[in-house]
């Protein structure tokens, strides 16, 4: 950027001095020219009024200056030809031939190495004689010389000044890039292919302003170099979690196959324990297989494999995983609450049996209200999960409530039991894999610890959130859907 504006600068000082030099020496030969013709009428004067043969008489004329050359031509020849040497002496100097050609417009003549260039004119006087008189052309190339040094040393200094200046100046704007640079570099250096993720270098704040073109980039190198921490944390984070996950599942999964391994040993050596052995074996296989479709849906969900899009009431849904919870225990309370459910459910009956809708039940939902998008077999996994919870970690005679509402355009699915509850500090994980509040107990009761990931990731792949909450005797679990309406 320097080098092409000093090449300009000079480019542009050298137009306008030559420009210059060139007027200056317009104008100066136009005053000498001037002042050769106020010279020639002096001396013309002169020798007409004084008629006589020596130069004194158009020489020695008030106003002459020193160095005026006077010449008389009389009959196509040099008469003489002389120069003012002081004010009081005359220097008889060679003609040259081109004396004879100046005419009235005047000329430069040159009178040899020593007198050098003259300007000329020639002027006839009353006796007929030619008179030539002419001044020196030094002085003026003399003036003119020095201006152009002068033009010289202002424009060299004023280059190598800009040269320096803007080498300063260009410097000074480019030290942000130099900066924004060695982040880039460092960021470069540091370790990103495995482990956990360090902070990553950042542009100090002075070079990262909106205010400059400079700083822009540094706010977006910045933003940039955010965005990449913040992924690389998620992706670390992901990768943490899916080796935890292969780690429990393995670990699941050594458990039963440990039992099956004990018992085939076991009825080998002792015909007599057979039956009990295979019972046994037969329901560990149960187990591992629960646990391998509860994997394998997950691994499906994970991989964002697309469920199945119905439009589909959940009423009956609810009505069919009750009903089943109902015949799994009789010794729990099963109550449902939807708009247009029948009577609850209870001890004597028989069925939790939903009648037709009750078209007169005040603020009555229209159909399609009560209706999601998504896949009925998960969704009714869904609800049967939370429903097997209920039943699996209270004790007999907890009363399970199931409810359907809708809450400004979402669909609130609701498990209420009044159990024991959950510890609080398994709530915050109590939706993560392998999750389990009370592991020995829940692997009695045939738990695989993936209900509520389960739960989870179903909901999640509908665009809707699940949320718990739990004290001692009153254990909510909500799964919010969006409305197919909405
Ligand atoms: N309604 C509930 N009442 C008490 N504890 C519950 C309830 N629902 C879930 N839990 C606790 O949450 C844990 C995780 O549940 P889940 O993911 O379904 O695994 P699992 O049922 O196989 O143990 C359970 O082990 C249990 O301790
Ligand atoms: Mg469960």
């Amino acid at each position: 950027m320097v080098a092409v504006a000093i090449v300009l600068l000079t480019a542009l000082t050298l137009v306008i001095a030559t420009a210059t030099t060139l007027q200056l020496h317009a104008s100066q030969r136009a005053q000498l020219d001037d002042r050769v013709r106020d010279a020639a009428r002096r001396a013309v004067m002169a020798a007409s009024r004084i008629p006589g043969d020596a130069p004194a008489d158009y020489l020695f004329v008030p106003g002459q200056s020193i160095g005026t050359f006077g010449a008389r031509l009389r009959d196509g020849a040099v008469a003489e030809a002389t120069v003012l040497s002081s004010e009081t002496a005359i220097d008889t100097v060679d003609a040259p031939p081109a004396l004879l050609g100046v005419g009235r417009r005047p000329v430069t003549v040159s009178l040899g190495d020593e007198l050098g260039d003259y300007r000329m004119v020639a002027e006839r006087g009353r006796t007929g004689d030619v008179i030539v008189t002419g001044l020196p052309e030094a002085p003026m190339n003399a003036t003119i010389s020095r201006f152009i040094a002068m033009e010289a040393v202002v424009a060299l200094t004023a280059v190598v000044l800009a040269a320096l200046l803007g080498t300063a100046m260009v410097r000074r704007a480019m030290r942000p890039l130099h900066r924004l640079a060695a982040t880039a570099t460092r960021v470069s250096e540091q370790p990103l292919d495995r482990g956990d993720v360090v902070r990553l270098a950042r542009v100090p704040d002075a070079y990262s302003h909106p205010g400059t073109e400079v700083g822009q980039v540094g706010v977006a190198l910045n933003q940039m170099l955010g965005h990449i921490e913040e992924s690389l944390a998620a992706r670390h984070a992901g990768e943490v979690r899916l080796r935890k996950f292969v780690a429990d599942a393995s670990h699941e999964l050594r458990t039963p196959l440990a039992s099956i391994a004990g018992y085939a040993e076991l009825a080998a050596r002792d015909p007599g324990t057979h039956e009990h052995s295979l019972r046994r074996i037969r329901s560990e296989t149960t187990r591992m297989t629960a646990l391998v479709e509860d994997l394998l849906l997950l691994a499906k969900l994970d991989a964002g494999r697309p469920l199945a899009r119905e439009e589909l009431d959940l009423r009956p849904l609810l009505v069919n995983a009750v009903s089943d919870a109902y015949a799994a225990s009789r010794e729990h309370r099963w109550l449902v609450d939807f708009p247009g459910a029948g009577p609850e459910p209870g001890p004597g009956d028989d069925e939790p049996d939903a009648t037709e809708p009750d078209a007169t039940e005040p603020g009555a939902l229209a159909d399609d209200e009560l209706c999601v998008v998504g896949d009925a077999d998960r969704l009714y996994q869904v609800v049967t999960n939370l429903l097997a919870n209920a039943r699996s970690h209270t004790p007999p005679g907890t009363t399970v409530t199931t409810t359907l509402t809708v809450e400004s355009g979402w669909l609130a699915l609701r498990v209420r039991d009044d159990g024991p509850g959950i510890a609080a500090e398994v709530l915050p994980d109590l939706f993560d894999r392998f999750t389990r509040g009370d592991a020995g107990r829940s692997r009695q009761v045939g738990g695989t610890g993936l209900g509520l990931a389960i739960v989870a990731a179903v909901t999640a792949a509908h665009g809707g959130r699940v949320e718990v909450s739990s004290v001692p005797g009153d254990t909510v679990f909500t799964v919010w859907l969006p409305g197919a309406r909405s």
